[in-house]
């Protein structure tokens, strides 16, 4: 426990200069959240260098199991300003399970998340986006948002770096919740292009609580 504090008080300084990021105002910008599941994986270094050379925040929706592998690249993300999700320990349909074993699921990935990052998760994405009544009131009980999305871009499908960008950039929309994954290569590889084209197009590209403007996430409620 000591050691946990600890680690938590060193991580908190070193996230001092992201959160002293000057504000975004997304009521008058025109924002977009990009949010990339399932991570990290061993492709996601990349996709932080390119974010940080483009100055763009996103959101990642962690899975336990991978956080437990590689929790230098959650730490990592939580210190370059991105926000973090749960997205269950081992990516099952929340629906199909027992409340005991949701619950479970949402408690271990937010711990794994607390002891990498110094921070405890407050949004969780459900694996297929498979959810109910039942699992919205298991995440109210470990305080987590659900998060959903306005546009999935299917890239575990298309597994193609120029048909991924063309669906992201038709799907982008102000306000708007993308969903990819930092898993598929091809989408870690459009992302320069991307990031550019959406610039281009005057986004702000925020995570999902700065789009929430203050107003959540709160625990219980779904979103987008
Ligand atoms: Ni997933």
């Amino acid at each position: 426990m000591v050691i946990h504090a600890l680690l938590a008080a060193t991580l908190a300084l070193t996230a001092t200069p992201a959160a002293a990021a000057p504000k975004i105002d997304c009521a008058r910008l025109k924002c977009l959240a990009l949010t990339f599941d399932d991570g990290p994986s061993e492709h996601t270094a990349t996709l932080l260098k390119v974010l940080k050379k483009e100055g763009a925040k996103a959101t990642f929706f962690l899975v336990g199991k991978q956080v437990e592998r590689r929790p230098a690249l959650a730490r990592q993300q939580a210190a370059e300003g991105h926000a973090i999700g749960d997205h269950t320990y081992s990516h099952p349909s929340l629906p199909t399970l027992r409340d005991d074993d949701i619950i479970e699921e949402l408690r271990t990935t937010q711990a794994l998340i607390q002891d990498a990052t110094g921070r405890r998760p407050t949004m969780y994405r459900p694996p297929y986006g498979h959810t109910d009544e039942r699992v919205l009131r298991m995440a109210d009980q470990q305080d987590l948002a659900e998060i959903l999305w306005t546009g999935t871009t299917l890239d575990w499908k298309l597994r193609d770096a120029k048909k991924i960008k063309a669906t992201v950039l038709k799907l982008a929309k102000r306000d708007g919740v993308i969903l990819m994954h930092d898993t598929v290569p091809q989408t870690v590889k459009a992302m320069p292009e991307i990031l550019k084209e959406l610039k281009k197009q005057g986004y702000t590209l925020v995570t999902v609580p700065t789009l929430l403007r203050g107003k959540g996430p709160d625990s219980g409620l779904s979103y987008f």
